[in-house]
């Protein structure tokens, strides 16, 4: 529709049409099995239902159409309705976590799982994902990690950026595309303590240089649609936050899409102590600019009241529903109201073989190898035994894959049940009495549940008075198996509920029943490695001391066993690298790699009497940022700069850094090497490092790259004292290397 034509459209609009067009309801409202994301409320009137605007969680193309089909011929307009859905990291064909593609450090693997995600889930009728999650993270209690790409604001910039392209593509209106939502704005990742829905108390200085830039790299790219987020911002709501959603995000950002809340973030208003009452609620957020109010009833039952009395101006309503008519146009809704809707062409790419291949490479890319003691792996042995609940575990993704179906993805023991050169069986007296065919003899054994008796509060209790009795059966199986095994590869992890939504935990270690298990087996292995599932950081307690290798899975998603035992038997080395601090201890959170020095710097040697340390364990993260092992071994020569002064004068002066990479290994591998940047002295303090780029090179044994880096100076830039951004003159240390932890660097001036 011309855009003439849509300003005619909204002027016909009656008022309660205009009103009803902010207005989201579940899609229970329509249909009885749509996904439940949100707290659970009363049902709509038939009006609010033929009325309101947009509504989430429906997904099924027949369904949809036959939904829209009445829906548009019982409107007034005949104005289409506006179908969402959480498509976090898989529609059908289900991608490592968000935390997972982050450890990739490749946003084409980002890119290109979110194109194949927007196909799946606009065949099967949605318009709109509340994806991807620009939020920053540095505290692991905070369960929804999971779905953050992790702790540096230019890795996140990369991946969210990557995601906005990969899902809208260059035309939201074709039927292969849908548009894409940056969340949870703002600083939602900043909950203190860690838990979830709390305030985030944060200098503008640190809002600006480290929680922001993600969520400006994804409207740079073109997303359609910001969510606001739960929390408080220094005390005010998102929701209500006229300085974040006026100022920042539609003048500074030069946002001009559409602005929807978050799950009854309106509503929350009164009960954080912001507003007396959902009226005042609705004010407040049509005054901030955010256009569809997400499943309460403070736009739907206030805003003729308050246009009425003046409180809201009929100009501010036409602004917010013409920015919802506009998506609407932009998806071609007008035109062909279903848009990619066709059960045919779902059920033709759902879960393809392409598509399962792309994931399969991102599983293999998002595992991080944090040990390999004396090259364990990749796997030598004639005798495996696969141990652990995560051996044959079908739900390997995370709990916001709220349409993925565990049962299509494939375990680690049906991935070695495919090998050829393998023979698989699932105990142990059959493993023994196996023919010695020179196969490889792989025998499985659970081992233990995921979860024990109440070890997540009101999540998982089991009621089976035997359980005792049945895990210790597993656990002998386990140690037998494990006693037989050359080697043994122990599947540990969280619940999959164990991360997510309003699933913060105080203490960030493995399921005790798991770590029961662990001790058991390590007392016997002759090898042992450890594979490691989950959603976020954890204490990894002794894993590391006593496995001879430990691998980081997170939550893989469909191809997780592919993946998995494509790395674990040496088809392609691991090459994934941390995007979030491991800490050596819960106490340590909120710990990242791009810190201050402080005034009292530790040193690295000696107890750093009066100076910033903890008495009982390090400051640094047991596993930093940048961080990962491959199968082979790498050098890197020092730093070189073409020069050592970057005038401030001339805009496209820059230091091209160059460093020499050699894969001083025995095997093909990917190295990611990461350039960071300290400003020696500034206005305001500035972080110990900053990551400023990075580059993944894939070298043969033996074989030397040069990786170079251009440093410009809008890359020094930072909010000053002058509270704005710019650059200072002075000297700078470029480092190139590894991981976060590199001191190999060399030294500029700023002029
Ligand atoms: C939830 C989440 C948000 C999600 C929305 C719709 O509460 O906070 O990320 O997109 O509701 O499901």
């Amino acid at each position: 529709m011309k855009a003439e034509d849509l300003k005619a459209l909204l002027d016909d609009m009656s008022m309660e049409e205009k009103i009803m067009q902010l207005v989201q309801l579940p899609g229970w409202e329509y249909e009885k099995d749509a996904a439940v994301t949100g707290i659970a409320e009363g049902g709509v009137s038939e009006k609010a239902k033929q009325l309101a605007g947009s509504t989430l969680g429906l997904y099924g193309a027949d369904k949809i159409m036959e939904i829209q089909k009445k829906y548009i011929e019982n409107h007034p307009h005949h104005i289409p309705l506006l179908f969402m859905l959480d498509v976090i990291h898989g529609h059908k064909t289900v991608f490592p976590c968000p935390l997972g593609q982050g450890a990739t450090f490749e946003p084409e693997v980002a890119r290109k799982g979110a194109e194949i995600q927007a196909k799946e889930a606009s065949a099967d009728g949605v318009q709109v994902t509340f994806s991807p999650m620009g939020d920053l993270v540095r505290d692991a209690r905070w369960g929804r990690v999971v779905e953050s790409t992790g702790e540096d604001p230019y890795l996140n910039g990369r991946m969210v950026e990557a995601m906005v392209k990969g899902y809208q593509g260059d035309d939201i209106s074709d039927n292969e595309h849908i548009a894409a939502c940056v969340k949870h704005f703002a600083a939602y990742g900043g909950a203190e303590a860690g838990r979830d829905y709390n305030n985030v108390e944060l200098s503008e200085q640190t809002i600006r240089e480290q929680y922001l830039p993600a969520y400006a790299k994804g409207i740079d790219a073109g997303a359609k649609l910001v969510m606001t987020s739960f929390n408080t911002l220094n005390g005010l709501p998102s929701s209500g936050n006229k300085w974040l959603m006026r100022d920042i995000l539609r003048k500074e950002m030069g946002f001009d899409g559409v602005l929807i809340s978050d799950w009854g973030a309106i509503g929350e208003m009164v009960p954080w102590g912001f507003a007396e009452d959902l009226k005042e609620a609705a004010g407040l957020a049509m005054e901030a600019g955010v256009d569809i109010d997400m499943c309460t009833e403070a736009y739907g039952s206030n805003l003729e009241e308050l246009i009425g009395n003046g409180t809201i101006s009929k100009e501010m309503l036409d602004e917010a529903v013409l920015r919802v008519l506009t998506l609407k146009n932009e998806l071609g809704l007008f035109e062909n109201p279903y848009h990619g809707a066709s059960k045919e062409q779902f059920e033709k790419i759902c879960l393809s073989d392409e598509s399962r291949e792309v994931a399969r490479d991102a599983v293999r890319k998002s595992l991080v190898l944090l040990e390999n003691d004396e090259e364990t792996l990749p796997l030598k042995g004639k005798k495996i035994a696969i141990i652990g609940p995560y051996a044959s575990e079908k739900n390997m993704q995370s709990s916001w894959a709220i349409s993925g179906s565990p049962e299509t993805s494939v375990t680690i023991m049906e991935a070695v049940g495919e090998s050829d050169d393998v023979k698989l069986f699932l105990n142990l007296e059959s493993a023994k009495a196996a023919p010695a065919d020179g196969k490889t003899i792989v025998c499985i054994a659970k081992g233990s549940t995921i979860l024990d008796d109440g070890t997540v509060t009101g999540m998982r209790v089991y009621e089976n008075e035997n359980f005792d009795e049945e895990n210790d059966k597993l656990i002998n199986e386990a140690v037998e198996a494990a006693e037989w095994a050359d080697e043994v590869i122990l599947c540990l992890g969280e619940h999959f509920e164990q991360s997510g939504e309003s699933t913060s935990r105080a203490e960030i270690g493995l399921p005790f029943i798991q770590m029961e298990l662990f001790y058991e087996v390590q007392n016997v292995a002759k090898k042992l490695v450890t594979l490691v599932f989950t959603g976020r950081p954890l204490d990894l307690d002794t894993i590391p001391e006593l496995s001879d290798a430990v691998m980081i899975c997170w939550r893989p998603g469909t191809e997780g066993g592919h993946g998995i035992w494509d790395v674990l038997t040496g088809k392609c080395s691991p090459s994934g690298k941390l995007p979030m601090s491991f800490p050596w201890v819960v106490g340590q959170e909120p710990i990242h790699y791009n810190a201050y020095s402080t005034g009292r710097p530790k040193p690295l040697e000696g107890p750093g009497s009066f100076t910033t340390r903890y008495l009982d364990v390090p400051n640094e993260a047991r596993y930093p940022f940048g961080f990962g092992l491959t199968y082979s071994e790498f050098e890197i020569s020092e730093v070189n700069l073409d020069k050592t002064e970057l005038s401030r004068a001339s805009a496209d002066d820059k230091i091209t850094a160059t460093a020499k990479v050699t894969n001083t290994g025995k095997v093909e591998a990917t190295q990611t090497v990461q350039l960071y940047i300290r400003d020696l002295v500034g206005t305001r303090v500035r972080p110990v490092k900053e990551l400023k780029g990075f580059e993944k090179v894939t070298l043969k044994a033996g074989e030397s790259a040069e990786v170079s880096f251009d440093i410009t100076e809008d890359m020094l830039q930072f909010w000053t004292i002058e509270n704005c951004f710019e650059s200072e003159p002075g000297k700078f240390k470029v480092f190139i290397g590894f991981d976060s932890t590199t001191d190999n660097s060399a030294e500029f001036m700023l002029m």
